[in-house]
């Protein structure tokens, strides 16, 4: 029983779940990456912290089902059991969702349903809204949409720029997704 995250590009969450992680023990390994874009810097960050890394190229299948049998059959060998997306910039096919119902989690910075998709703290960084923040939720078969499992408020401050805003959300990314995600892999070991 394991842990798998799907990223595609940075990779600073998955790093930052990776390190939470083993300091504090966690009943479950993150013991897999699968990446879909090669060359992707998290495959450097998982190479670093030795955790086994599949990139699987979704340009190599003639479809979505054909791309998600393939990572499935991956995650079936290595008895995954919550699939956690920190950056994967795909939305998820019913063949995955099928497979893990109740066991995908996303993470998105912005206080959904604010801001869905793409470019989220540019947009409310223009808007200019006061609070934006991260959102925590299960994924289901919508862009952002899923349950919301947890929130945490990120100000937009006098003085505070693009990057500066953009530090402040990453840094509650960090902060909020592993301490959600051991709290659901607590939970699910109890039920
Ligand atoms: C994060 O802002 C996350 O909320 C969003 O994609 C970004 C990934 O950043 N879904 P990183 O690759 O973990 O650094």
């Amino acid at each position: 029983m394991a842990i798998a995250v799907f990223a595609s590009g940075n990779g600073s969450n998955f790093q930052a779940l990776v390190e939470s992680s083993r300091r504090e023990n966690w009943p479950l390994p993150i013991s897999l990456l699968i990446c879909d874009r090669p060359g992707a810097k998290v495959l450097d960050r998982a190479r670093a912290c030795e955790v086994e890394a599949i990139c699987v190229n979704p340009k190599a299948f003639p479809d979505k089902k054909a791309y998600e049998e393939s990572v499935l059959a991956h995650l079936r060998q290595r008895k995954i059991e919550w699939i956690v997306l920190a950056g994967y910039m795909r939305l998820i096919g019913p063949t995955l969702l099928q497979a893990f119902p109740k066991r995908i989690v996303n993470i998105h910075p912005s206080l959904l349903p604010a801001f869905p998709g793409l470019n989220a703290i540019e947009k409310a960084f223009s808007y200019p809204v006061k609070v934006s923040g991260v959102t925590v939720h299960y994924v289901d078969e919508g862009i952002d949409t899923g349950p919301i499992l947890a929130q945490q408020p990120v100000a937009i401050e006098e003085g505070d720029t693009l990057e500066s805003f953009e530090r402040k959300i990453h840094l509650a990314e960090h902060q909020l997704y592993p301490r959600v995600i051991q709290a659901l892999i607590d939970g699910g070991k109890k039920s």
